[in-house]
């Protein structure tokens, strides 16, 4: 094991380094990047969902004044085949979901694009579309893996008959809607070719992903791809995968001689394609002995992915670490419709895979006759039951206690139902987070010493918005072993050593790893006196610790649900949660990254729900006036606290990620609160006011 990290500036409450930068508009996103001479590009997109484009007429569209090419299926340059379906733009006439992007318009001013792009005629050959996602379908088939590569199917034991003798029995469908990302800087890129090398400013969870994207749809080598991204107003996911629309600008910034290519996707375009979470239908069986053991677990989950690329959600995954049962068994099966590619969205698997077990045991509490929180205490497994190795750390029992005592868990009435205040049914609920830790001994970090005595460190991370920046300062001045304010941090730029992406909350432990290791390697080979210009760089190790333990971070939800009595209406007044995440290198930056968490939870269960019309194929309520994502009059009040967890096996600096356990559990929180108000158990999300108007 790697020597832990002493912390000094770790753990510090240091104001965002950007903040300055951000609030005076000098902090430049991809659009903003100076460039000489840009042109703008217009997407056309399809209209139909399936089909095969016949015909591109851009007559009228080339006839404006200032447009300067269209790019069609028939006419534009070639890319690399079969590398990824999503990324090969225009380079076929075949439809495979609606809002595809099918041709591009490059002009002078982005108003002239757009107005041209309306122009362009684009005829079809239609084929009939399919998009009913549904459990009963017989096509469902079982993909190899689910992402990134967990196994699809678990089973242990003989989880139908033991659930069949168990003493409680809980059975039900839990299904949870279609999401997209809708972060708040649309999905953006600037792209420059100068002879044969390409620069793009890109709103991307990471630059070296999109440059080996790209360099590979392009055949270049990735040394004469450039990605630059300082700032990224957020991604949720969707930027940690490249999508279509940044090949397009590069593809037609191939056409402008020299001159870039700006392509800002607008807000309806982000409903079409780049990326979005599938719905999901699980199947849970719960059996338990009269004391609240579960003897047997069983998740059957059905979900979407594209015909014509495959995403396999890992939504059955954490129903494998939670809790420990003798007949355990978890399934995925696939239905592959003519739609876009759905992917990475706010904790991918673990987020809607907990909503459904969470839920269950909600129900499974109400059949023993047991508090929800003592019953999941009465479940706390000693090992991993999927692995079968001791935890890293656990402290779930910690979030749970710690959680109810700032709460007022005690005060509950134990029956649904039991208050009604001003109109208003009253009620509490929990659940439970996780999420795994992740790491990949890839990325790299440079530590160079300048002539003004400040120590830069290199890494090609990137901040979206939740205070990488800050914390790698942080963590590299505690290897370094000097103030944060001789150290100056360097990410969002391809060229600074190759990190991972910012996804999966493993940015802080992958790129921290990587600070550490290459500082290290600094003052052992400059010491602690060095002169300007001394350098080294170094690779993250990989952490032996990872085959012998499970690292996971855990928390606990509290939520207090309003639902009006005569229209049905809920609210959310108060959402609590506690969790262990390892060592918090920001407090500030960390409340901020689990109050958003939370708080997209909160959305998640009220409010969040992309509607398909199944007669076109597209996504209806395409803006985020009819896409509600929760606001700060929905989120009244959301604390967020931590356990002081110390888990030295981690990493070097003890952290677990952030980013996404916030939102992981606290839809289930708030559904299980609202059948405490009311006694009405809603399975489906986003909880409703019509659901909660029937009948308990
Ligand atoms: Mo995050 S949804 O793992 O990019």
């Amino acid at each position: 094991m790697t020597e832990p990290l002493r912390p000094r500036a770790m753990g510090a409450d240091l104001e965002r380094l950007e903040a300055h930068a951000k609030v005076t508009g000098t902090a430049p996103y991809a659009w903003e990047h100076p460039v000489s001479e840009p042109t703008y590009l217009h997407p056309v997109q399809a209209t139909v969902a399936r089909g095969r484009v016949t015909d591109v007429d851009a007559r009228a569209a080339t006839a404006l004044d200032g447009v300067l090419t269209v790019l069609t299926p028939f006419n534009a340059p070639g890319l690399a085949r079969g590398r990824d379906a999503e990324l090969e733009v225009l380079q076929s006439d075949e439809v495979a979901f609606r809002g595809q992007l099918v041709a591009a318009v490059v002009a002078e001013t982005p108003e002239t694009a757009r107005q041209a792009a309306d122009l362009v005629r684009v005829d079809y050959e239609t084929r009939p579309h399919d998009v009913t996602f549904s459990a009963d379908r017989e096509d469902l088939y079982a993909p190899e893996v689910v992402n990134p590569d967990h196994p699809t199917d678990t089973h242990e034991g003989d989880p139908d008959a033991a659930f069949a003798v168990a003493e409680r029995a809980v059975e039900a469908t839990y299904t949870t809607a279609r999401y997209h990302n809708n972060p708040l800087e649309p999905h953006t890129t600037v792209a420059v070719w100068d002879d044969d090398r390409l620069t793009l400013y890109d709103s991307t969870q990471g630059v070296h992903t999109v440059r080996a994207a790209v360099a590979g749809m392009f055949e270049l080598d990735p040394s004469r791809v450039r990605v630059i991204a300082p700032h990224v107003g957020g991604g949720f996911g969707s930027k940690g995968t490249p999508h279509a629309h940044l090949v397009l600008a590069a593809l037609a910034a191939t056409r402008t001689r020299g001159r870039p290519v700006k392509f800002a996707v607008t807000r309806q375009q982000m409903f079409a394609f780049v990326g979005y979470r599938t719905p999901t239908i699980q199947r849970m069986r719960l059996g338990a002995g009269a004391d609240g053991r579960l003897v047997s677990i069983s998740d059957d989950v059905v979900e979407t992915t594209a015909r014509f690329k495959e995403f396999a959600e890992q939504t059955g995954v954490p129903t494998r670490t939670m809790y420990a049962a003798g007949h355990r068994r978890t399934t995925h099966r696939l239905a592959a419709l003519d739609v876009g590619v759905p992917s990475w969205m706010r904790a991918p698997g673990e987020c809607p895979g907990m909503f459904a077990p969470e839920v269950a045991m909600d129900e499974l509490a109400e059949a023993c006759g047991l508090d929800p929180v003592a019953l999941r205490l009465r479940n706390e497994p000693e090992r991993d039951p999927d692995s079968g190795l001791p935890f890293s750390s656990r402290n779930l029992v910690a979030c749970l206690t710690e959680g109810a005592r700032r709460f007022g868990w005690d005060r509950r009435p134990p029956l649904p139902r039991a208050t009604l205040r001003d109109g208003w049914w009253v009620g509490t609920g929990v659940a439970c987070s996780l999420y795994p830790v992740l790491q990949r001994p890839v990325s790299s970090a440079s530590v160079r010493f300048r002539d003004d005595r400040c120590y830069e460190v290199g890494i090609g991370a990137t901040d979206i918005g939740t205070g990488s920046r800050t914390a790698l300062t942080q963590i590299a001045a505690d290897a370094l072993e000097v103030a944060v304010t001789d150290v100056e941090v360097r990410l969002g730029d391809s060229a600074l050593p190759t990190a991972t992406v910012a996804g999966g909350s493993s940015g802080t432990t992958n790129w921290g790893s990587a600070i550490v290791a290459a500082a290290r390697r600094f003052r052992a080979e400059c010491g602690r006196d060095p002169r300007p210009g001394d350098e080294a760089t170094s690779t993250m190790p990989a952490n032996p610790e990872t085959s012998r333990l499970s690292m996971h971070a855990f928390g606990a939800q509290f939520a207090e649900v309003w639902v009006d009595a005569a229209t049905g209406e809920p609210r959310v007044p108060r959402l609590l949660g506690v969790f262990a995440v390892g060592r918090v290198v920001n407090p500030r930056t960390a409340r901020s990254q689990l109050m958003g968490g939370m708080t997209m939870g909160l959305s998640m269960a009220l409010h969040e729900q992309s509607v398909l019309d199944e007669r076109f194929g597209h996504v209806v309520n395409h803006d985020l006036a009819e896409y509600h994502i929760s606001t700060c009059a929905d989120a009244a009040s959301v604390e967020a606290y931590w356990i002081d967890e110390h888990d030295p096996t981690v990493n070097p600096m003890g952290t677990k990620g952030i980013g996404e356990i916030g939102i992981v559990g606290t839809a289930a929180a708030v559904a299980n609160a609202a059948h405490h108000a009311t006694g009405i158990r809603v399975r489906d999300l986003p909880v409703t006011a019509d659901a909660l108007l029937t009948d308990p």
